[in-house]
C-alpha cells in the first residue's frame, strides 16, 4: 500500500495548474449515457474515483477511451444495466447512473452504497424524486431495482439539500415526458458544469445554479464536446497548505468567483490573495490566525474544505470552532491530527481547536479523501517526519499530489 513521507518547513514557491473537478467530471461521465453519440470530455483529471466510474461505465457497454486528459464516451448499446456492490461500494457516486439509466433505458440494477466512513449517507431522496417521476422502485438484495416505461415530468422538493441527488433527477428529467421542477435544488457550481455539458448535448434545463432547477424533458439527446470546471477543492487544499507552510503560490485555469467562501477564510487567517479571471495569486508570510468554520451548503463553506482548514486552525494562533453541519462523522482526521500534536477536542458536531505553535511528524493513516488532504497540509509545518499511510484515499481525489506540491518546494514522496 503506497504512503507519503513529508518533511515539514519548508516554505512554497511557484506556479500550479489546477485540475478538473472531480466533482463535475464523475456525474458528467454518466451523462454519456443518455445519448448513443459520442460525449467528448476535455479536463478530465486523472483520479482513482474517474477510472472506477469508466469501468463502471464499461461494464454498462458505454466505450470509453482515455487520451491524457481527454475522454471520449460512447453509449451505442447496454450490455447490461446493473451497478454492482463491488464497484459502487468504493465509491458512493456510482449511484449517478441510476437516473440516466432509467430515462434513457427504462429500467437500472443499481447496489445501494452502503455504509460509509463519513457517515450514512443515505439515497432516499434520488428514490423519492424518480418515484415521483413514475418510477416504480424496490430493493431487492442491497440493490435498488427502478422501472418506468417513460418517466414523466414532475414537481420535487428534496427534503435537504443534495449534490448527487439533484444531479441524479436532472439526469433523469431530461428525456422525462413533460416539465420537471427540482425545489430545494443544490446550487453547487458543479451541478451548473452539469447542465452546462447536458445543454450542450440538447437538454433543455433552466435555473442551475439556483434552488429551484426547471427541466423540459426531449425525445433524445445528441453527442457533445465539453470542458469539465477546474476543481475548487484542490485549489482550497493548495491555498490551505500555503497558509501554514508560506511562501508564495500562483494557481492557474481556476475560476476564483466559484469559491469565494473559501477564499474569505484565508484572508481571514492572513493570505494575501489577489485574483484575476482564472488565476488566484497568494503568499503568507506569517503564522496563521484561527478562524471560526461552519460547513454548508454552496455558497457557504464547504464540508469538503473542513478538514484542509482545521489542518490551518491546529498551528493558527489563537482558538476556533469548525462546525460540521452536513455529514454526521467527519471529524475522523481529528485523532490523527492530534498525533502530530494538535489541540482539539469535539463536542457534538463541533471541533474546539486551540492553536500550537509547533506540530511534530509521526506516523499517521488516512481514513477519508478530505481527511487525508487534512494530513498532508499539517505535515508541511510538522517538525521532522511524517509518513501517512493508506494514501488510497487522497489518491481517488487528487491528481498526483506528491508531484505537485513537490514542484512547489514541498518535501513529500511517495513510498510503498
Ligand atoms: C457530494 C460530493 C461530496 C460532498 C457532498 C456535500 C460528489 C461526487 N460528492 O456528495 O464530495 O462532500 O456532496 O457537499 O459530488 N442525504 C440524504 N438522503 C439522500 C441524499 C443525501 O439523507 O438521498 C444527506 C447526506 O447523508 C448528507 C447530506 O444529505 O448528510 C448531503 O449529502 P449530498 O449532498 O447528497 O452528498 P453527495 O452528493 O453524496
Amino acid at each position: 500500500m503506497d504512503k507519503l513521507r513529508i518533511r515539514g518547513g519548508f516554505p512554497l514557491a511557484g506556479e500550479v495548474d489546477v485540475s478538473g473537478a472531480k466533482n463535475a467530471a464523475l456525474p458528467i461521465l454518466c451523462a454519456a449515457l443518455l445519448t448513443a453519440e459520442p460525449l467528448v470530455l476535455s479536463n478530465v483529471p486523472q483520479l482513482q474515483d474517474v477510472a472506477t466510474t469508466l469501468k463502471l461505465l464499461r461494464q454498462l457497454g458505454v466505450t470509453a477511451e482515455r487520451d491524457g486528459e481527454r475522454v471520449t464516451l460512447q453509449a451505442a448499446q447496454p450490455v447490461s444495466l446493473e451497478a454492482p456492490y463491488d464497484l459502487v461500494r468504493t465509491m458512493r457516486a456510482s449511484i449517478l447512473v441510476l437516473g440516466p439509466l432509467l430515462a434513457r433505458f427504462g429500467q437500472a440494477r443499481v447496489s445501494l452504497p452502503g455504509g460509509c466512513a463519513i457517515g450514512q449517507r443515505p439515497v432516499d431522496q434520488h428514490i423519492k424524486g424518480l418515484q415521483a417521476m413514475g418510477a416504480e422502485i424496490s430493493i431487492d438484495h442491497g440493490y435498488v431495482v427502478a422501472r418506468a416505461r417513460r418517466l414523466h415530468g414532475a414537481r420535487i422538493v428534496t427534503d435537504m439539500v443534495t449534490v448527487t441527488g439533484t444531479e441524479n433527477l436532472m439526469m433523469a428529467a431530461v428525456l422525462a415526458e413533460g416539465t420537471t421542477v427540482i425545489e430545494n435544488a443544490a446550487r453547487e457550481p458543479e451541478v451548473i458544469d452539469l447542465a452546462l455539458a447536458l445543454q450542450a448535448m440538447g437538454a433543455r434545463i433552466r435555473g442551475a445554479g439556483t434552488d429551484r432547477i426547471t427541466i423540459d424533458g426531449v425525445d433524445r439527446l445528441h453527442g457533445a464536446n465539453h470542458r469539465v470546471m477546474a476543481d475548487r477543492i484542490e485549489a482550497g487544499t493548495f491555498l490551505c497548505a500555503l497558509a501554514v507552510a508560506r511562501g508564495s503560490i500562483v494557481l492557474r485555469r481556476i475560476d476564483p468567483s466559484v469559491m469565494d467562501a473559501t477564499l474569505d477564510k484565508l484572508r481571514e487567517c492572513g493570505v494575501v490573495i489577489e485574483t484575476g479571471a482564472d488565476w488566484i495569486r497568494a503568499s503568507m508570510d506569517r503564522r496563521p490566525r484561527a478562524v471560526h468554520a461552519r460547513t454548508s451548503p454552496y455558497p457557504g463553506f464547504a464540508t469538503d474544505m473542513q478538514a484542509q482548514l482545521m489542518a490551518v486552525d491546529c498551528v493558527a494562533e489563537g482558538s476556533a470552532v469548525i462546525t460540521e453541519t452536513i455529514f454526521e462523522n467527519r471529524f475522523m482526521h481529528v485523532l490523527e491530527l492530534q498525533r502530530l500534536g494538535a489541540e482539539i477536542t469535539i463536542e457534538g458536531s463541533s471541533a474546539f481547536v486551540t492553536g500550537v505553535p509547533r506540530l511534530s511528524g509521526a506516523t499517521v493513516m488516512a481514513t477519508d479523501l478530505r481527511a487525508s488532504a487534512g494530513l498532508v497540509i499539517a505535515a508541511l509545518v510538522a517538525d521532522g517526519e511524517t509518513v501517512i499511510d493508506r494514501i488510497y484515499h487522497l489518491d481517488r481525489g487528487y491528481e498526483k499530489m506528491e508531484t505537485r506540491l513537490g514542484a512547489l518546494g514541498a518535501r513529500i514522496e511517495r513510498f510503498r
